[in-house]
């Protein structure tokens, strides 16, 4: 990995802020909408109790996945104006701003706090860089979930949920034929980009799939050909007006009998499962359910949502407190289980993950489970090669042609450094 940055030198305290300003905190993220503020809430809620004095501003910008968020975030830090905590995927994506030399490491703060032992090993190793850490883990996502409604795959006549690529088809077909409802929903470009990891999961198997992200990977691959003729496939069951709405107006399809399928993280777990006015207050196994997204049973496409320290940040202390409540035991039982996500400590309380949630909980911690990296979700690509696949994806919306798709993807691959 090449160095960092250079930074202009930062005269006299000039961006550093005030170490002990414990008066105020803001927290960015894109926490807005249904589901995913409803954890946030509860995070701040609980916060609050345990900093009465500290005032918390929620700075969070609509927009699932951070497709807003993330520019407007970008742009902050280079006007050097920087939120007192923001969210960053672990993995590639928290080393975009470690390497711009935007985010302070928080070594001291894992030793004062105790931390080092109750993260896993292999998530500690995603923020940390050149032997120091980066950022304060909240939680572990799946990527990888097809969320399904019985009644019409029923009507479908397709017997249970789709266990590959090609089964998946099968039954989108079926859906497309027998019934009148949408085959899979999908919303706006990014989920297109989400849907991407899934099928290049499913189709290229956990190994090859892992490599694609590696230094010498063969985008250009005929695996890879056949996979995004697959995704060219898939698409065709998808609807038109997509684009119009964000993942939540395509989860939500699912659950209110308009659509078969849709594949999401599992935040749409919590929007599912939530309660009024945010959340859906569905039952699973009545009003949907879920599988393992088509060939992928077995493994953990995973994501972490993470807090960190911004170089800086006006109110440092505040800011500590913070993350002090993400890292915590009680924090992380309060907001996973809205989040529809598990804690990403290792010492949480099991009975409070139920439903979905307890098969994601056991398939986190069986040793059994490969896992993946989410490439959308930051863990594998850092925000160039995201932009550049995404773009990719874009032209691939409008022409619908995967050969270019493919060499799109080629170039991005190429032009990311690795
Ligand atoms: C992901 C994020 C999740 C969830 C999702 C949809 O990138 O990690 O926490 O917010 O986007 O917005």
């Amino acid at each position: 990995m090449t160095g960092a940055l250079a930074l202009p030198a930062c005269g006299a305290n000039e961006d550093s802020g005030s170490g002990d300003d414990k008066s105020k905190v803001e927290v960015f993220s894109w926490w807005t909408g249904p589901g995913e503020a409803d954890g946030l809430a509860a995070m701040q809620a609980d916060f609050q109790k345990r900093n009465p004095g500290t005032k918390f501003v929620n700075a969070a910008i609509a927009g699932g996945s951070g497709t807003q968020a993330k520019a407007v975030l970008a742009s902050r830090l280079q006007n050097r104006k920087p939120p007192d905590s923001f969210q960053g995927h672990a993995g590639a994506e928290l080393l975009d701003y470690i390497k711009a030399g935007q985010i302070e490491p928080l070594d001291d703060f894992y030793q004062r706090n105790n931390l080092k032992s109750v993260y896993p090993q292999q998530l500690l190793d995603q923020i940390t860089y050149k032997g120091h850490l980066y950022s304060v883990p909240v939680n572990i996502h799946r990527s990888n979930v097809l969320w399904y409604n019985p009644g019409i795959l029923k009507e479908a006549g397709v017997s249970g949920a789709p266990k590959s690529v090609a089964e998946f088809v099968t039954a989108l077909k079926a859906v497309k034929d027998r019934t009148k409802k949408v085959p899979l929903s999908l919303g706006a470009q990014w989920t297109a980009d989400h849907l991407l990891e899934n099928v290049l999961l499913g189709d290229l198997g956990t190994d090859a799939y892992n490599a694609l992200w590696k230094p010498g990977a063969d985008w250009g691959a005929p695996a890879v050909t056949k996979a995004l003729g697959d995704f060219a496939e898939i698409m065709k069951y998808t609807t038109l007006e997509a684009a119009s709405t964000d993942w939540q107006g395509a989860a939500k399809a699912v659950v209110d009998g308009k659509a078969a399928f849709n594949i999401m993280g599992d935040w749409a777990y919590g929007y599912f499962t939530g309660s009024a006015p945010n959340g859906l207050g569905k039952k699973l196994d009545t009003d949907f359910k879920y599988a393992p997204a088509p060939g992928t049973d077995g493994t953990y496409l995973w994501l972490s949502d993470s807090f960190t320290l911004p170089k800086g940040a006006p109110h440092k202390a505040g800011a500590e407190a913070w993350l002090k409540e993400v890292s915590s035991k009680e924090g992380q039982d309060l907001f996973n289980p809205k989040k529809g996500s598990i804690p990403a400590r290792k010492d949480a309380d099991k009975s409070l993950y139920t439903g979905y949630l307890q098969y994601a909980f056991e398939q986190w911690n069986n040793p059994a489970t490969k896992l993946a990296g989410s490439f959308w979700h930051g863990v594998n690509a850092n925000n160039k090669w995201h932009t550049d696949i995404d773009t990719a994806v874009g032209l691939f919306l409008q022409d619908k042609d995967a050969g270019k798709l493919q060499q799109g993807l080629v170039s991005a691959a190429k032009n990311s450094g690795l």
